[in-house]
C-alpha cells in the first residue's frame, strides 16, 4: 500500500500552498472562536478531501484558484459535520484528542459548525464560483439528510442493508463525489468525464465510509475515535447488519436487546463485538468494500492516464488499507 505522503507527490506543492490559504479564511471577530478554531487547525486530519480535489483537478489540467476554493470550502465543510457529528454522536475524542464537545460544549460546538459553514459560503460567493456552491450545497443537503437517516434508523433498530447503503451514500460519499467533481469542474472538465468523477467519488466515499464502520470492531486500529462507540450509540453498521441476517432467531433477539440497552457496559459491547466475529460480518463487510474499490479502479481506467490518476489508484487502496 502507497502511504499518503507517497500519493500526494503529484500535487505537494500545492498542498502545501493550501495550508496557510485554509487558515487564513478561518479568521473571527470572536475571541471564544478564535481559540477554538486555533485548536481545531492543530489537529488537521488526514486531508483526503482536498487531496482529491486537487488530484481530481490535475488529472484534466492545472490546478487554478478556483481547484484551492474548491478544496477550500469542501474542507470546511467537513470540519463543520465532524464538529457536528461528534455532538450528535456524543463522541468525546476525535483526531486523537479531546473533540470540540468535549471542551467547549454542544453549544459552542453548533455554533463553531455553522460558523465555518457560513465561512464556506462565503468564499464560493465572494468568488462568483457558482458552479461549486451547487457541487457543495448539495453534497451538505445530503449529508444532513443522510445523519437524520441514520439517527432515525438507530431510534427503531430496524435498519436495512438497503437503508445502511443510502446512509453512507449520503453522509460520506455525496462530500466526496464533490471533492472530484468540483476538482474536475475547476479545470473545465467535460461532462461526461464530470458524470464518471462522481461514479467515482460515490465508490470511493462509500469504501471510505465502511473502513470507518469496520474501525469500531478493531481495537488494534489507530483510528483516533472510540472503539465500540457505533454500538453504544446503537448505530447498526454493515458488519452488525450482515450478521443479525445470518444469525438464528434468538441470537438476533438477544443482540437487539442489547443493543437497545441505554447503559451498556464494556461486557454488552464485547458480546456484540463477538457475536458479529463469529458470524463472519467484518469479512463480508471488507469484501463489499473489496467489490466498491474494485469499481472505482474501473472507472479510472477510463481517464486519462498520468500521474494524477496513478495517485488516485493509490487513494483507492490506501481507502481500503488504512489504518487510521
Ligand atoms: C471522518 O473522516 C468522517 C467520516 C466520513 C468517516 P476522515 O477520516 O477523513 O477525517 P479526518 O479529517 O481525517 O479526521
Ligand atoms: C461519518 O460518520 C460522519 C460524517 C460524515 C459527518 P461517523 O459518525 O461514523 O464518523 P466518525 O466515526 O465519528 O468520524
Ligand atoms: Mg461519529
Ligand atoms: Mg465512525
Amino acid at each position: 500500500m502507497s502511504d499518503l505522503q507517497t500519493i500526494r507527490k503529484p500535487v505537494a506543492t500545492e498542498l502545501e500552498k493550501f495550508q496557510p490559504y485554509f487558515s487564513n479564511f478561518l479568521k473571527s471577530n470572536s475571541k471564544l472562536l478564535n481559540i477554538i478554531i486555533f485548536y481545531l487547525l492543530k489537529q488537521k486530519g488526514k486531508q483526503i478531501r482536498p487531496l482529491l480535489v486537487f488530484l481530481s483537478a490535475k488529472m484534466f489540467g492545472t490546478v487554478c484558484d478556483k481547484t484551492y476554493q474548491a478544496a477550500a470550502f469542501i474542507e470546511m465543510m467537513h470540519t463543520a459535520s465532524l464538529v457536528h457529528d461528534d455532538v450528535v454522536d456524543e463522541s468525546d475524542m476525535r483526531r486523537g484528542f479531546w473533540s470540540i464537545n468535549a471542551i467547549w460544549k454542544n453549544k459552542a460546538s453548533v455554533l463553531l459548525g455553522d460558523f465555518l459553514l457560513a465561512k464556506g459560503l462565503l468564499l464560493a460567493v465572494d468568488n462568483q464560483g457558482y458552479d461549486l456552491l451547487q457541487i457543495v450545497s448539495q453534497a451538505v443537503e445530503e449529508m444532513s439528510e443522510g445523519e437524520l437517516l441514520q439517527m432515525e434508523k438507530a431510534r427503531h433498530l430496524n435498519i436495512t442493508e438497503q437503508d445502511y447503503y443510502q446512509i453512507i451514500r449520503q453522509k460520506t460519499a455525496a462530500l466526496m463525489v464533490a471533492c472530484t467533481k468540483a476538482g474536475a469542474c475547476s479545470v473545465g472538465a467535460s461532462e461526461s468525464d464530470m458524470q464518471k468523477m462522481a461514479d467515482l467519488g460515490d465508490c470511493m466515499g462509500k469504501a471510505f465510509q465502511i473502513r470507518d464502520d469496520l474501525f469500531d470492531y478493531d481495537a488494534s486500529a489507530q483510528s483516533g475515535k472510540p472503539v465500540g462507540n457505533d454500538i453504544i450509540e446503537r448505530k447498526m453498521t454493515l458488519p452488525l447488519i450482515y450478521s443479525l441476517n445470518n444469525c438464528s432467531k434468538s441470537d438476533r433477539r438477544h443482540i437487539i436487546k442489547l443493543m437497545r440497552k441505554k447503559q451498556k457496559s464494556p461486557t454488552d459491547v464485547q458480546q456484540v463485538i463477538d457475536f458479529v466475529m463469529a458470524h463472519n460480518g467484518v469479512e463480508y463487510a471488507r469484501q463489499q468494500m473489496k467489490n466498491l474499490s474494485d469499481k472505482a479502479l474501473q472507472i479510472l481506467a477510463t481517464l486519462p492516464q498520468n500521474e494524477a490518476n496513478q495517485s488516485l489508484v493509490d487513494i483507492v487502496s490506501y481507502i481500503v488499507d488504512r489504518k487510521k
